[in-house]
């Protein structure tokens, strides 16, 4: 399964994928990854390891239309079968939607639909919720509310602030991303515009809450 990865910054969510792959355990081709910053340590990473990077910048005043258009013809060009989000912190406009409808996959650092947008770990700690995490999910339309495929829990505990809890979190998600990733490879999730099908059974993992 041909992927292309759309990153913004860090990519540890890439080098988690990457890692996966090489371990066998995520049966997935990375294609290419696209990023809308010039400047981002997930492009290093991808251009060390040899994968064809693609910028589409979006810079304050640009035609927002025109870089969908352009987003979209970049990812397009390289063929995925499947578009996954890694830390790319852009709504996506109707043309990549419409290029690959159902086939574009998010990992959000929070229990959806709780705390959609741009800070999960601040939202989570904000409300007062004593487990959070983070979420894989279809994207559609709108901001963090498409169809939910896998989800991993994260105690919150006393004293964290929004990057202790977030860094635990992202712990999750290099595993839960890279997993899902390969379930959709290998067909245990069906990934269709309007009906998605998902393993009834992801092992639930023993979750222990300290007292706070
Ligand atoms: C992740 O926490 C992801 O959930 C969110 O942005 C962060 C990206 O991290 N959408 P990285 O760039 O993969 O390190």
């Amino acid at each position: 399964m041909d992927v292309v990865v759309l990153v913004s910054g860090r990519g540890s969510n890439l080098r988690a994928i990457c890692r996966a792959i090489d371990a066998s355990t995520c049966s997935a081709n990375i294609v290419g990854v696209v990023s809308d910053k010039r400047r981002a340590a997930a492009l290093e990473f991808a251009e060390a390891r040899g994968i064809p990077t693609r910028v589409v910048p979006l810079r304050k005043g640009d035609d927002r239309d025109a870089w969908n258009g352009s987003l979209a013809e970049e990812v397009t060009a390289l063929k995925p079968d499947l578009v996954v989000l890694a830390g790319f912190m852009r709504v996506l406009g109707a043309p990549l939607l419409e290029r690959f409808p159902g086939r574009i996959i998010n990992v959000h650092p929070a229990l959806l639909p709780s705390f959609p947008g741009h800070n999960g770990p601040q939202g989570a700690l904000d409300g007062g919720v004593r487990i959070s995490g983070c979420t894989v999910h279809i994207v559609d339309a709108g901001v963090d509310t498409g169809p939910i495929l896998a989800q991993a829990a994260v105690p919150v505990l006393a004293g964290d602030t929004a990057d202790t809890l977030h860094a635990r979190i992202q712990v999750q998600e290099h595993a839960l991303l890279p997993r899902v990733i390969n379930q959709i490879a290998i067909g245990a999730i069906t990934l269709d515009p309007l009906t998605v099908t998902t393993p009834v059974a992801d092992p639930t993992r023993s979750l222990t809450v300290p007292d706070a």
